[in-house]
């Protein structure tokens, strides 16, 4: 949190400016509830201090740019042939599975494989295995030793939890390599934010396998790129709509189109042959109170982790504010409140280095 010296430091305009930001970036939001009430306060402090060092260096950090303001407007006019079947089908060469991750699907599922066989898929991939070893030597671990090998990666991370991060950072190189935009590293910017603070949410609250929720964050809005990529100007006109009306995408990419994200990256998942725990959290996300018997719990940390990575600035574009939190997702998270502050003190750091590695260093 910002220090009072700090923020005495700071103009009152500066601090208004900072206000104005937040005001639009929570329009949507609960602010009766308390986990909401502790991000606002918290996206505040981070605002204050990013305003004091762009002060300093004298560059404007866009965070700061105060987004347009909601107005009316009609909606653009969507081609009625826009279908979930059209755009499967136009978009083949994303629908395919890269053969890394079938193989290590193939490998995780089998009872007969063992740690080496595993080993050997991801060290046949001179990149994979260099990004794999830097993620699990980066903050998101938070290993004392450093670990050189697959191998050894395997031995203290394990089996499954590797494979779900070496599958994870074979589908984002994938994707990241066929497109390449702002539009494209803002998208990726966001999964990985959502995939950071799912994987501290999950490890925090004792979860099996925090990796899996990891993977989870970086697929839940993999349907995006399926609108982006097959249909570029509606995708487009969708976002600006949304912008324009205050909408949420989601909200949006229904109201114009006839079906989300969620619908068209379910679809993907289930082609993909992913786990039904990871379909849901896609499927889920924005509504994870739509089925209360399911038996994960996917969704409901990937809707915090989504909005707790919108609080801290970390959209893509065209879904800028933070949504409703869920209490049923919050109660089943199980987290006391008095342990987030911790936990999203150390969150920037962590999102930073995991999309320099995942991101910026060249898979
Ligand atoms: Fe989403
Ligand atoms: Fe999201």
């Amino acid at each position: 949190m910002i220090s009072s010296e700090l923020l005495e430091s700071i103009d009152p305009e500066s601090r208004e400016k900072a206000k104005a930001v937040l005001r639009v970036r929570f329009r949507h939001t609960n602010h009766d509830h308390p986990l909401v009430a502790q991000l606002v306060r918290f996206a505040y402090s981070e605002l204050l201090e990013r305003l004091a060092a762009s002060l300093d260096d004298g560059k404007l950090d866009p965070a700061l740019q105060i987004p347009q303001q909601p107005v009316e407007t009609s909606a653009p006019h969507i081609p009625q042939s826009l279908s979930i079947d059209a755009l499967l089908s136009q978009r083949i060469n994303l629908v395919a599975l890269p053969q890394l991750v079938v193989q290590l699907q193939e490998a995780i599922n089998s009872p007969k494989a063992s740690a080496d066989d595993i080993a050997k898929i991801i060290s046949n991939d001179v990149k994979l295995t260099a990004s794999l070893l830097r993620l699990v030597n980066s903050p998101l671990y938070g290993l004392a030793t450093r670990i050189e090998t697959v191998s050894r990666a395997v031995a203290i991370i394990g089996l499954r939890p590797l494979a779900s991060l070496a599958m994870g950072a074979t589908l984002l190189s994938g994707f990241n390599r066929q497109m390449h935009n702002e539009a494209m590293e803002q998208f990726w910017l966001h999964s990985i934010a959502c995939a950071t603070i799912a994987k501290r949410l999950a490890e925090q609250t004792n979860r099996q396998e925090p990796e899996r929720y990891f993977v989870d964050g970086l697929l839940h809005d993999i349907g995006r790129l399926f609108i982006l990529g097959g249909f570029p100007e509606n995708a487009e006109a969708v976002y600006n709509y949304a912008s324009a009306m205050g909408m949420s995408l989601h909200e949006a990419e229904n109201a114009l189109i006839g079906f989300s994200h969620v619908d068209i990256g379910g679809r993907i998942l289930e082609k993909w042959n992913l786990s039904e725990a990871t379909t849901a959290a896609v499927r889920l996300h924005h509504t994870p109170e739509a089925q209360p018997e399911s038996p994960f719990d996917d969704q409901h940390i990937i809707h915090l982790a989504d909005a707790i990575a919108k609080a801290l600035g970390y959209h893509a574009r065209g879904d800028f504010y933070v949504p409703k939190v869920s209490n049923f997702s919050w109660t089943k998270l199980g987290l006391g409140l008095n342990r987030m502050d911790d936990i999203i003190a150390n969150l920037n750091l962590e999102i930073e280095t995991v999309a320099h590695i995942m991101l910026y260093a060249s898979l």
